[in-house]
């Protein structure tokens, strides 16, 4: 990706219930003008096409995301804190991913990505999905919390009156790009 004044965000996508979350995030970035990187794991595109029927890196690509990689590409410019990317999202992440990468288990690209972004101080934004947690995982988000990283949990509200699927994923995806300053006008902001 050249440097082009635009945001470039590493979207990383994990094999947690939610896939949609992760995929209304991309559309949204794109249509706001960023550049998006996603990254897919094993287990993302197990569950894409469990909950969706749907091939999750063909999904990618007609959303208009130009590099697409899957956890094994570890040559990928995600990889290497010298590759300028403004910030990390791992939207939806599992408890597997979340707890590698509390602990800098850097075994696939998804986990090296976020440990670039922690080291490199730039912003890694993870939105958890699991429910109940236990105490290792919550101990695991307070370890990445303490490190630097939000932790944006996969819980939206129901104060705007949601009335399909689309608009709780629009929910976090607004919160989400909220949070890496790039302007949104998709989710009213409360009191506007
Ligand atoms: C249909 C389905 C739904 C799943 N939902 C979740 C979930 O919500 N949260 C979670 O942490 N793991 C969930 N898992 C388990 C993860 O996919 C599994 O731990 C996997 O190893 C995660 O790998 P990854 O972190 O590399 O994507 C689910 C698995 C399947 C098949």
């Amino acid at each position: 990706m050249e440097n082009t004044g635009q945001k470039k965000i590493v979207l990383c996508l994990t094999g947690a219930s939610g896939i949609a979350y992760g995929l209304k995030t991309a559309q949204r970035l794109l249509e706001a003008g960023a550049r998006v990187c996603a990254v897919a794991s094993d287990g993302a595109i197990e569950v894409a096409e469990i909950e969706d029927g749907q091939n999750l890196l063909e999904s990618l690509e007609k959303i208009g995301v130009e590099s697409i990689y899957t956890e094994r590409d570890f040559r990928a410019p995600p990889a290497s804190g010298s590759a300028k990317f403004d910030a990390v999202v791992v939207a939806p992440c599992s408890m597997n991913t979340l707890g590698k990468i509390a602990n800098a288990i850097a075994d696939n690209l998804i986990v090296r990505a976020a440990e670039v972004a922690l080291k490199e101080r730039r912003r890694l934004i993870v939105v958890p999905r699991e429910t109940p947690y236990s105490t290792t995982h919550l101990r695991n988000m307070l370890s990445l919390s303490e490190a630097g990283a939000i932790v944006l949990p996969a819980s939206p509200a129901f104060y705007f009156k949601p009335s399909c699927i689309g608009d709780l994923t629009d929910f976090i995806a607004a919160r989400i790009l909220s949070l890496l300053d790039i302007q949104q006008d998709f989710i009213r902001e409360w009191g506007k």
